[in-house]
């Protein structure tokens, strides 16, 4: 491994966006309290013109080749995002030697094995703590404190996107546009905002988490998605009548036999702490055979919270390299490495849902909705009719169940919309059973 000659260790870092730019001025502002051993010698930007605070304009480069090749360079921090070029740029920096720390949850989700092959391939570490849960060491603590453990559920609140923007839409009636947009000034959202709202960033993180629980490669099409661009505040105001908060919740468990991911809005009741994990708080809940639930809790996404991460994975790299002992290798698989490798679909979920939909104003409308629920074998909890619109003779009914197989509310669901006293399926949203074992 390549030290400076004066004994430092060079970092090189890909990108200085939100993350990057904070990473840099910690890595330039923290040196001497680092006794300078990490040397900042250059950071790939797309364009060098610009003014940077905090960053001296002669380590940009838009080369990745004055960081790749490098030979001074022992650690480099990938912070570009998105899946090309950073996954090859992570991949020749492993391959020439270079340790690397990443916060690209896409790159860890979809190249993981490969990139850690390559990684012990070389000898060297690739950490990438700040891909899940933003300042939350999270994953430090699945592989290392819980690594005796066998982990039955994962339970988070995993984007802090959507979270905030659910945040904002429950408490202070924001639209869901200006939310988003105030998501992404304070530097939360992805570059293409799509990748939370639609919660394939979530399902990232959870393909990660499952990996490292369980030790069975997940691939992120494995894991069942459903965004929050569907949520209105119709939803967010009833389902508080109800008692419940709704959350973009990321969900794995394993039975020993397989594993079934999912990451969908739920309904929480209002009671227990997942439901008040607010703005950009993110929140993990894990269930161990040993240590019970442990619960996690703090800024999820952020210059400052991700920074923290970040160099804390560069900091370990670095003391590491300094002792002699520069493998780190994060992606190392998880306890229960005897468990088959079986993916649990969605159809046999069984789950409870809050129904919104649309009907005629009229009687026996009822008796026809609860005649489709009872064919299909659901047990309606409650009903409750919402707002009216006069005019058109319409108005809306909250239907609850208790938990029921998914497919069969699916089915269901299908009934509904071909209904002629139902005008339309406005939401379907499943209610998170806190009840079992694993319930908080
Ligand atoms: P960002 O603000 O969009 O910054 C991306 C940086 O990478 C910019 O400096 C950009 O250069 C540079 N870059 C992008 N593509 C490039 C290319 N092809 N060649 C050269 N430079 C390129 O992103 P961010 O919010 O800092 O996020 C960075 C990573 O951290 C992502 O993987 C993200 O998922 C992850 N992360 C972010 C947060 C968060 O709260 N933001 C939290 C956890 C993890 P220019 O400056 O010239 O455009
Ligand atoms: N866009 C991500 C989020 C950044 O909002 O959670 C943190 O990974």
């Amino acid at each position: 491994m390549s030290t400076g000659t004066n004994g430092a260790i060079g970092v090189g870092l890909l990108g200085a966006g939100v993350v990057g730019s904070e990473v840099a001025r910690a890595l330039l502002s923290r040196s001497e309290s680092n006794e300078r051993f990490l040397d900042l010698r250059s950071i790939l930007v797309r364009d060098t013109s610009g003014d940077r605070p905090g960053i001296p304009s002669q380590v940009l480069t838009d080369e990745a080749e004055h960081v790749l090749g490098d030979s001074e360079i022992g650690i480099v921090i990938e912070l570009m995002g998105g899946e090309e070029p950073a996954r090859s740029y992570i991949a020749a920096a492993l391959s020439s030697g270079k340790h690397v720390v990443t916060a690209n949850k896409e790159v860890i989700a979809k190249h993981g094995d490969e990139l850690t092959r390559v990684a012990r391939a070389n000898d060297v570490g690739l950490s990438f703590e700040a891909s899940v849960g933003g300042g939350i060491p999270v994953l430090a603590v699945l592989q290392d404190s819980l690594s005796a453990n066998r982990i039955d559920t994962i339970r988070a609140i995993i984007n802090g996107t959507t979270n905030y923007i659910l945040t904002s839409m429950d408490e202070s009636g924001a639209a869901f546009s200006d939310a988003l947009s105030q998501a992404q000034q304070l530097g939360y959202a992805e570059a293409d905002p799509t990748a939370d709202v639609d919660a394939y960033d979530p399902v990232f993180k959870l393909a990660i988490l499952s990996r490292l629980a369980w030790g069975v490669s997940v691939a992120p099409s494995e894991v069942y998605r459903s965004g929050i661009s569907d949520i209105g505040a119709k939803d967010l105001r009833y389902a508080r009548e109800l008692g419940f908060k709704i959350k973009l919740l990321a969900i794995a468990t394993s039975d020993g036999h397989g594993i079934r991911c999912r990451v969908h809005p739920a309904l929480v009741p209002t009671d227990v702490p997942m439901a008040n994990v607010n703005g950009v708080m993110n929140a993990v809940e894990f269930s161990g055979d040993l240590v019970g639930r442990l619960w996690l809790q703090g800024n999820g996404a952020g210059a400052g919270p991700t920074a923290s991460a970040v160099m804390g994975d560069v900091l370990r790299t670095a003391r590491q390299i300094r002792s002699g002992n520069g493998s780190t290798y994060n992606a190392e698989a998880g306890q229960d490495t005897a468990m088959r490798r079986e993916i649990l679909p969605i159809d046999e979920l069984e789950i409870g849902y809050y129904v919104r939909l649309s009907a005629v104003d009229r009687s026996g409308v009822l008796a026809k909705i609860a005649d489709v629920f009872g064919k299909s074998r659901i047990s309606i909890a409650s009903v409750i009719q919402k707002d009216s619109d006069d005019e058109r003779g319409l108005a809306d009914l909250v239907i609850t169940t208790h938990p029921a197989l998914e497919a069969r509310m699916q089915t269901a669901a299908e009934r509904l919309r071909e209904l002629d006293v139902v005008s339309s399926l406005d939401n379907l949203i499943r209610i998170e059973n806190y009840e079992s074992s694993t319930g908080t």
